[in-house]
């Protein structure tokens, strides 16, 4: 089996998790199921960034340590995620060793050097901002004011690796979306500057070798647990299995890190390259980034008890174009779930099932075919392409579109072949061929909307298959059908307030 792995950003420990966060993970999940699907051997790491100044602060506020801090929300960001292989602390100490090894690596390839750093640092962002990117006097993600620091520290030569990073950006897909990749080339256009690999007024992180009163850079720290997951450096078999990552997801807000820093980081410590970063919009609400700092956050759990996590995941995958930002809005969620959830799929399987628990389905069609199945067959090799095609791309939005897609052709093949017709005036051998089309369209489209909705998917396959989805069901007549059962919607319709 061919490897697969992907991850998430690690998120601040900072607070608990909101739906945009919950939006990232949704779609690597996803992407996840999909490959699974598709036979690889795939792995999805996340987990919480839990060192730093604005963790030191925020602990200091609240009169706790820093570990207390994070202990907590760490384990809130768990629970929110039952399928994933892998959840990095950076607090853990197998983290702290692979951190450690990355150091050394730096310091052996002699691109890190003493600097005085003078000048200005988000606490939030954790970053450097030249006075050029700041909005007014403010850091330009956050809208708030940025410390003045000066302090002396280890630099990283990134300005070394100027010519490898340009070539990688410029002639390979390493930065995707293409917008994403332009802004990044104009990062570039504009010269790499050195940046400061170590802090020296922080004591909240990982210790710099040698020194007593340094701790290595946060980002620095945070982005090598992409090699922690896979198990850098203690198991070589999980690393050459795994690494390099084929992607990963970050918002677009965090492209300079997974862009530049990353790959000079991973140059100069002479590992491979991750093959893929693919920068996501923002999950917006009233057009404002949904974060803590605004105060507009809406929690993914709640959203979740309320209307099912199949609901809040299709929300995200099918309302918002993958790459760009996304307005949130409660009834949006329920209008789709109730259209497109309750109704074109729920009813799609409920008749198809309801119909064919009835009446005998032959398990396999000689019958005649008319041109409505000729027309719905040829449907289900559009779908398939389409869906590869976008999942390809990352087009997440357009791969579910696609499905939704066959879902409405699925249920206007029984509009047109009225089987409820053909059993009332005793059609048997034609009912046999319609019903059998019908419950192979609804089972494709549930093998379909696995990675997207993979509770009521695989409650649905069951139902028309006898069995979950699994890998290289994707056409028609794959699956040797067990007994169809009816059972409960799927999606009961939701009232709007
Ligand atoms: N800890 C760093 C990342 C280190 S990765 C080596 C960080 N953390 S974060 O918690 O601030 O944000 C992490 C990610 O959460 C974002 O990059 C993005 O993927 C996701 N999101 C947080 N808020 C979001 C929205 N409002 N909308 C969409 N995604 C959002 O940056």
């Amino acid at each position: 089996m061919t490897a697969y792995y992907l991850t998430t950003p690690i998120y601040y420990a900072n607070d608990a998790p909101h739906i945009g966060h919950a939006y990232a993970t949704v779609a690597a999940d996803a992407i996840a199921r999909y490959q699974r699907l598709h036979g690889r051997d795939v792995f999805l790491l996340t987990g919480t960034d839990e060192h730093g100044v604005n963790i030191e602060r925020i602990a200091a506020q609240r009169g706790i340590t820093p570990k207390e801090q994070v202990d907590g929300i760490a384990a809130s960001f768990r629970e929110l995620w039952s399928q994933l292989d892998g959840f990095v602390r950076t607090t853990d100490p197998a983290h702290r060793r692979a951190v450690l090894e990355l150091w050394q690596r730096l310091q052996t390839s002699g691109d890190l050097y003493r600097g005085v750093y003078e000048g200005q640092y988000c606490p939030r962002c954790e970053a450097y901002y030249q006075p050029d990117e700041l909005v007014g006097q403010n850091c330009p993600v956050h809208g708030l004011p940025c410390d003045q620091i000066r302090e002396e520290n280890w630099f990283f030569r990134l300005s070394r690796y100027q010519d490898q990073l340009e070539q990688l950006v410029r002639d390979t897909d390493f930065v995707q979306p293409e917008s994403r990749r332009n802004e990044v080339l104009g990062a570039l256009a504009e010269g790499l500057r050195d940046f400061s690999a170590s802090r020296r007024l922080v004591r909240w992180g990982i210790p710099v070798p040698d020194s007593t009163d340094e701790v290595i850079y946060v980002w620095v720290d945070a982005l090598a647990n992409y090699l922690t997951g896979v198990g850098f450096p203690d198991d070589p078999a999980t690393f050459e299995r795994y690494w390099p990552a084929d992607l990963h997801l970050v918002g677009k807000e965090i492209i300079r890190f997974h862009c530049l820093y990353w790959p000079a980081l991973l140059l100069s410590a002479g590992l491979p390259l991750p093959r893929q970063v693919f920068a996501h919009g923002w999950l917006t609400k009233d057009r404002h980034k949904i974060s803590k700092t605004t105060g507009n956050t809406v929690d993914p759990s709640e959203l979740a008890a309320e209307f099912g996590s199949d609901a809040v995941r299709y929300y995200f995958l099918r309302a918002i174009a993958f790459g760009q930002d996304g307005d949130y809005t409660r009834s949006a969620l329920v209008a789709r779930y109730n259209a497109e959830l309750a109704n074109d799929f729920g009813n799609l399987v409920q008749r198809a099932t309801a119909l064919a628990s009835r009446n005998a389905v032959p398990a396999s069609v000689d019958g005649d075919l008319t041109a409505p199945e000729a027309t719905l067959r040829t449907h289900a090799n559009v779908l398939a392409e389409h869906v590869s095609a976008a999942f390809a791309g990352l087009a997440l939005d357009e791969a579910v579109t696609a499905i939704g897609e066959f879902v409405n052709q699925a249920n206007r093949y029984a509009q047109l072949t009225a089987p409820w017709e053909l059993a009332k005036a005793g059609e048997t051998a034609r009912l046999g061929v319609v019903l059998d089309h019908l419950v192979e369209a609804a089972r494709l489209a549930a093998w379909y909307y696995a990675p997207i909705i993979p509770r009521a998917a695989a409650e649905a396959h069951r139902r028309l298959a006898g069995s979950a989805p699994a890998v290289g069901q994707g056409w028609f007549g794959a699956v040797r059908r067990g007994e169809v059962v009816s059972g409960p919607p799927l999606f009961p319709r939701v009232l709007t307030e």
